[in-house]
């Protein structure tokens, strides 16, 4: 028998102030792309940012609908449009900002499994490691430098 551990190692800013400047740049572009959120069933509004390889941000945020099981998660609605508005072009980084009906998120919300398994199919389908930037509504920052430390032992197309 042999035992493993699995670790994944991330920045923690106190503050969206301390980052460096494209990172905060990608958070501000994730908060107004929150405001276009439609959430009227949960009321818990997401907010993307996609820093592209070819300088282009991109926004997302969630898409809900009254038949509950087909809502799309702000990540993989945003990830999915730019891989139709700018095919074949690399994913560099993904910043995620939440926002409650109920409470202040004063910490970062990190993005759920079905999301971080898109995020590491886009990384793997690139050949592309892609940071994530994240933030509740208010309060510190952590920055992990690939969708791949969120999700270890990841299911891939290599099963297949
Ligand atoms: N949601 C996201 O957009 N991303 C996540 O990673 C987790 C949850 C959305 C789905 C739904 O519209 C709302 O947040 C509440 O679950």
């Amino acid at each position: 028998m042999k035992e493993h551990t699995l670790q994944s190692t991330f920045k923690h800013y106190e503050s969206d102030a301390e980052l460096p400047t494209p990172e905060r740049e990608l958070l501000a572009h994730a908060r107004a792309a929150l405001t276009h959120s439609y959430s009227p069933y949960s009321n818990f509004k997401v907010g993307v940012a996609l820093q592209m390889a070819n300088g282009e941000m991109l926004g997302g945020s969630n898409y809900e609908n009254a038949a509950y099981p087909l809502c799309i998660c702000a990540e993989q609605s945003a990830l999915a449009a730019a891989a139709s508005r700018y095919p074949g072009v690399a994913v560099l980084a993904i910043a995620i900002v939440v926002k409650s009906p109920h409470k202040v998120i004063d910490s970062p919300a990190a993005p759920c499994g079905g999301c971080r398994q898109v995020i590491c199919e886009t990384e793997q389908r690139n050949q592309q490691p892609i940071r994530i930037v994240l933030q509740g509504e208010t309060g510190p920052v952590y920055v992990f430098d690939t969708g791949a430390s969120l999700l270890p032992l990841a299911f891939g197309p290599g099963y297949l």
